[in-house]
Parts: structure tokens; sequence; C-alpha cells
């Protein structure tokens, strides 16, 4: 309450409306990052064991599931401030324009064999799953940080973890996030 800009200080209402956007912005993105990467590693065997292996990579693998499953798929909506032109598309002023985010993350032109999951890609950290300008994600160090001590974790308490039979994805835009996910953790 005592942090001002020229005189200016926020509302009661501005305070808990930014309160309750951070909340919301961070719980669920960060839910569906540890949900579904525990689904991707758990999927391919091989990139797992890389990651028990090389325990090191795990910065890199967070990236690389935000990249293949993000948790927004589309970003919120934009009104163009004037006419221009997008990927060959003519956006005319007013007009509303949505960033297909997980198109985005799988473009080959930026990331080689982008169908496939690896936890050591190259350049894993080029997606847009934290968007882009001046809206881009408030809660990045936080999101990531989640991310890697869960899967951390998980790896070194449960290093034969495995997929039982049932999984379900939510049936939602522009959100991708997992509604079940039953896994065994073995020994
Ligand atoms: C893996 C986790 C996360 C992902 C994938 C994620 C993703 C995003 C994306 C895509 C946007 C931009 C939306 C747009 O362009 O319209 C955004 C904005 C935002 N995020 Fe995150 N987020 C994550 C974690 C967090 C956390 C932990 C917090 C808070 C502690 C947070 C707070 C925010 C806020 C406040 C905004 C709005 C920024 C603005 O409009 O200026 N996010 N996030």
């Amino acid at each position: 309450m005592k942090s001002e800009e020229e005189g200016d200080r926020l509302t009661e209402n501005e305070l808990a409306n930014l309160l309750f956007t951070i909340m919301a912005a961070g719980n669920e993105t960060t839910t569906s990052l540890i949900s579904s990467g525990t689904k991707l590693l758990l999927t391919h065997p091989d990139e797992y064991r890389k990651l028990v292996d090389d325990p090191g990579l795990i910065g890199n693998a967070v990236d690389e599931i935000l990249r293949y499953e993000a948790p927004i798929q589309n970003s919120f909506m934009r009104i163009a401030a004037h006419d221009t032109e997008l990927g060959g598309e003519e956006v005319v002023e007013g007009e509303l324009v949505a960033a297909l985010v997980g198109a985005a993350n799988r473009d080959p032109a930026v990331f080689d064999d982008p169908d496939r999951f690896l936890v050591d890609r190259r350049n894993a950290e080029e997606h847009l799953s934290f968007g882009s300008g001046i809206h881009f994600c408030l809660g990045r160090r936080v999101g990531l940080q989640s991310g890697m001590v869960a899967l951390a974790s998980l790896i070194r308490r449960f290093p034969k973890l495995e997929l039982a039979e049932e999984t379900r994805w939510r049936k939602t835009i522009p959100t991708r996030r997992l509604d079940r996910l039953d896994i065994v953790t073995g020994a």
C-alpha cells in the first residue's frame, strides 16, 4: 500500500485486483507445467533417463516442457493499434488478434524437428510460453523455479516412476492441462 509513482497510489480495489491476477496467473500455469512435464517425461523414457543421469539438465528440460506443452496455448486477444501485416496476413486497425503460442512453439523455422520432445534441445528457451512484449509474464522466474524444484524432486525421490492407465486432458482453450494423471511410484 506504500508504493507510489509520482504521488499516485493503488486503490484498495486495484490492489485486490492485482493480487487476484497474480494468484490466478501463477497457479494454473505452474500446476500445468508440473503435470504435463511429469507425463512427458514418463512417455519419453530415454529423455527421463537423460535427466536421471544428468540432473543438471533440469532447467533446459523445463523450458522444453513449456515449449512442447505450453500451459497457455494462445495469448489473450490484442487489438491492432494500426494497420499492419503479420506473417503475410493483412491486419486492419481495431481488429482482434490472437497469437497461437502452441503453434509458434513448434515452428520448424525456429526448432529443428519440432514435434520431438528433447530435454537437451539446444534452443528450448526460445519458446513463447511466457508471452512477449509489454505483457510478458511477471512470474517467469517463479514459474521456472517451481517447475525445476518439483520435477527434480520427483525424479530424485522416485527414479522408477511409471505412468498408470488413466490420463485425461482438460478440454479447454486457451489453457492446456491435465485433469487426471495416475502414476505408480515404484520401489
Ligand atoms: C509456468 C508458469 C507460467 C506460465 C506458462 C505463464 C504464462 C504467462 C503468459 C503467456 C502471459 C502473457 C499473457 C498475454 O500475453 O496476454 C503471462 C502473464 C502474466 N503472468 Fe504468467 N505464467 C506462469 C507463471 C506465473 C507466475 C508464477 C506468476 C505470479 C507469481 C505469473 C503472473 C503473471 C502476471 C501478473 C501476468 C500479466 C502480466 C501483464 O499483463 O503485464 N505467471 N503469464
